[in-house]
């Protein structure tokens, strides 16, 4: 018997909304559309929960249920008011409520967040005489309210905390990459766990960490919980099974995946982190400078994450251009045969690679924007070509 489909949306970093539909076209999903930052689709309650568990590149999956026009606060606070929210929740649930406004009419997210709250506590002390309570850090139910100009969204927070916390990385370096961008990355290199892959400049290990679970096929909320968990209609059964299913199908691989960085506590931070993600059997790490290294192998992946030279400095280099022409003669001079990704927020020293692009993904880092872009490393004079700037 088929089960019941209902619409989930996934939300994502700018720049990942494709790698996320073909993650989840590969999970089963129904009726895949992209839209900004976001993919909306239909999956029953089996792939919700695979979705929160075995999506790499979405930060939320929630599940809307209501939408209306509201022309002001006061249609707003009645429409929320009129929704029957026993449906979702007890007095003795506690509640959160996240906005998202992008409204002329609605500008101040954190009032609308608000107004929700107050139509959803009212309706329940009315109703019941008491009301549920405000915990903004562990809710049983978290709700998501998106307002688009007039047009009112509201979603069930399905997976609590963002997707990018998977709990494997308990210790930081200075500048770590949030997990969701490091796997999309890793996605968007179309690296195929065969070949070897080097992340040079490795800071925390996020980069190498999330293609090793790639590669091994690790659900990467296997070590986490999520927030439908906590839902009065939640299957535990089909929990069980979910994760046994996920479980099931890990993998061995046979990439060999290389994580350098020039700071020892670095290279320490990495180990401990893939040790807590359980992939540090597929990894090596090793203390050295980029600038001093060669390939180890014919052909390869790499993935650089320099120094922007805004939050860090390159070190023993204080201007930023030179180190990323450094950075390309490296590149031309050692690792021919290989294709190298560098993503970086510095356009300027960007075009100082000395290398022409293959491909340019704009992409954000926190609120940085950032390009992600390849270069082939031919042998002899093809890798010689220059950039023209
Ligand atoms: C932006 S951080 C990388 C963050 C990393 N992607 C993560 O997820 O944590 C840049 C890293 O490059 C390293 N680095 C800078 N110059 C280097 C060099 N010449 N050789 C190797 N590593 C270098 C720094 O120590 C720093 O850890």
């Amino acid at each position: 018997m088929n089960k019941p489909t209902f619409e989930i949306v996934a939300k994502t970093q700018f720049g990942l909304e494709e790698v996320l539909a073909a993650e989840l076209k590969a999970l089963g999903a129904t009726d895949v559309e992209l839209l900004t930052r976001a993919v909306r689709y239909r999956g029953d309650h089996a792939l919700l929960y695979r979705s929160n568990l075995c999506l790499r590149s979405a930060l939320k999956v929630l599940v809307p249920f209501e939408s209306f026009y509201a022309h002001h606060e006061v249609q707003l606070y009645k429409r929320v008011r009129d929704i029957d929210w026993s449906r979702f929740l007890t007095p003795r649930h506690t509640l959160a409520i996240d906005a998202t406004t992008h409204s002329e009419i609605f500008t101040h997210s954190h009032y609308v967040a608000l107004k929700t709250k107050d139509a959803i506590v009212d309706q329940f002390r009315d109703r019941f005489g008491v009301r549920p309570s405000v915990d903004v850090e562990t809710p049983d139910v978290r709700l998501n309210v998106h307002i688009h100009d007039k047009t009112v969204t509201l979603s069930l927070d399905s997976s609590g905390n963002t997707l990018d916390r998977r709990s494997y990385r308990l210790a930081r370096t200075e500048a770590p990459m949030n997990e969701v961008l490091a796997a999309g990355i890793v996605m968007l290199s179309g690296w195929n766990g065969e070949d070897t892959l080097i992340d040079p400049m490795c800071g925390s290990g996020t980069i190498g960490i999330e293609a090793a679970m790639l590669a091994a096929n690790i659900a990467p909320g296997k070590r986490r919980e999520f927030g439908f968990e906590k839902w009065p209609d939640f299957d535990s059964e089909l929990w069980q099974k979910t994760k046994d299913e996920a479980q099931q199908a890990e993998r061995r691989f046979s990439g060999k995946i290389i994580c350098s960085d020039l700071d020892p506590k670095a290279v320490e931070i990495s180990e401990q982190n893939a040790k807590r993600a359980g992939v540090s059997r597929f990894m090596n790490f090793r203390q050295g400078d980029f600038f001093e290294s060669e390939a180890t192998t014919e052909t390869g992946t790499l993935i650089l994450n320099p120094p922007y030279g805004e939050r860090l400095q390159p070190e023993n280099d204080d201007d930023i251009v030179p180190y990323y022409k450094e950075i390309g003669n490296q590149l031309k001079r050692h690792y021919a045969g290989h294709k190298a990704w560098i993503i970086s927020a510095n356009m300027e020293a960007l075009k100082h690679v000395g290398l022409r692009p293959t491909k340019k993904v704009k992409l954000y880092n926190g609120s940085l924007e950032c390009r992600l872009q390849q270069y082939e490393l031919f042998e002899g004079k093809k890798g010689e070509k220059k950039e023209e700037i």
